[in-house]
């Protein structure tokens, strides 16, 4: 156990990331709207939101909203392989129980849709799954051909922004069959303080308790009010409160602490920064990209070979970074890079 665990009489630290569907706060017309989809039978439903934001949290919550007598499956992933999606339906099939194959023989992509549709009847199979922008185009297309084919089939995509052009690309047919969309991007003021509350009263302590209002309000400021940016703070907040043996986490302890003393962004930080700079921010709105693709994008283009484009926005990066605009994400082998919270908030109000 934490020493401030034992300090605030907490069953465990409220600010994991761990995805905790009990504790779900806002984004409630983004719900509203998905769970509305499920009910006029919509067929395609999506999420959009950056690393973060909350789609897994989102997903989670909307499945404990759903009635029993449904079938609700939770897919972290989308398969890579069409045929995989046969797997995935499975459960469904022996489920309904009293399939007879038309033509006999054994479970294949052709007839999957008719299987499913006699196994299910009336009932209705909704699908969640998360990090759609990972799906292979292939296997895509085969989920709206099944879809096509199967009567109570609803279906809610999650993934990151940068799947809405990869569906304008590459997958027209796709994208014309979503019917309701979510964008998730940070929660209200009064949100966040809900969303500590929640928290901590869900490990045993006490309203918003060692924190103060006037804490809640600074993290609001610097987190722009994105969830998984708001655990991080509150993370480091409560280390350095235990190693100090302190029980009310206010401003005075954030001065002390020197956090707000760190450099804050305002909106004037963004206009005076130069064109190319901010293009740069332009392009990683709402998105994790690398280096390379950063350099492909058009605004960037006007550089006379790849070398020479690679090497000026490592330059960009590096003096976004600087200015806290920008944060570097590992992503297995590469990094990628991001807005930062706040650079974020500004992004969105401007
Ligand atoms: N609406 C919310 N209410 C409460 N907690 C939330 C909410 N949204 C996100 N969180 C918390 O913030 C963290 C990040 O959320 P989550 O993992 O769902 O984001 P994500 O968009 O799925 O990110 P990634 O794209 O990296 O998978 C999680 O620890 C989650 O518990
Ligand atoms: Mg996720």
């Amino acid at each position: 156990m934490e020493a401030y665990e034992r300090m605030f009489k907490w069953r465990a630290n409220p600010f994991t990331f761990t995805i905790m569907p009990e504790v779900f706060v806002g984004y409630s017309k983004e719900m509203a709207g998905i769970i509305s989809g499920f009910e006029s039978g919509n067929k395609f439903s999506l999420v959009t939101g950056p690393t973060g934001s909350g789609k897994t949290t989102f997903l989670k919550a909307a499945m404990g909203k759903l009635n029993r007598s449904e079938h609700v499956m939770y897919l972290p992933k989308p398969p890579k392989v069409s045929s995989d999606w046969i797997t995935v339906f499975n459960p469904v099939i022996k489920y309904g129980g009293r399939f007879r194959l038309p033509f006999g023989g054994k479970v294949s992509l052709y007839n999957l849709g008719e299987k499913l549709n006699s196994s299910l009847q009336n009932r209705r199979c909704i699908l969640l799954i998360d990090e759609c922008h990972e799906a292979t185009t292939e296997s895509l297309e085969w989920l709206r051909a099944l879809s096509d084919h199967t009567d109570n089939l609803s279906i809610v995509l999650a993934a990151l922004p940068v799947f809405e052009d990869t569906l304008k690309e590459k997958l027209e047919t796709f994208m014309r069959r979503i019917s309701s969309r979510a964008e998730l991007s940070s929660l209200s003021k009064p949100e966040t303080r809900e969303f500590i509350k929640k928290r901590i009263e869900f490990m045993g302590g006490d309203d918003i308790r060692p924190f103060t209002s006037s804490t809640v309000e600074y993290i609001f400021d610097k987190t722009g009010g994105f969830p998984r940016e708001i655990l991080r703070l509150y993370n480091s907040l409560l280390q350095k409160s235990a190693e100090s043996g302190i029980t009310t986490i206010d401003i005075d302890f954030l001065e002390e602490a020197g956090s707000v003393a760190a450099q804050r962004l305002s909106a004037d930080t963004i206009s005076s920064l130069p064109q190319k700079q901010r293009a740069v921010l332009d392009i990683l709105k709402g998105r994790e990209m690398t280096t390379a693709e950063i350099t492909s994008h058009t605004a960037l283009d006007d550089y006379k070979n790849r070398d020479i484009a690679l090497r000026s926005a490592n330059n960009l990066l590096k003096r976004l970074m600087d200015e806290k605009m920008v944060e570097r994400v590992r992503c297995g082998r590469t990094y990628k890079y991001r807005l930062s919270g706040g650079a974020q908030t500004l992004m969105v109000s401007a």
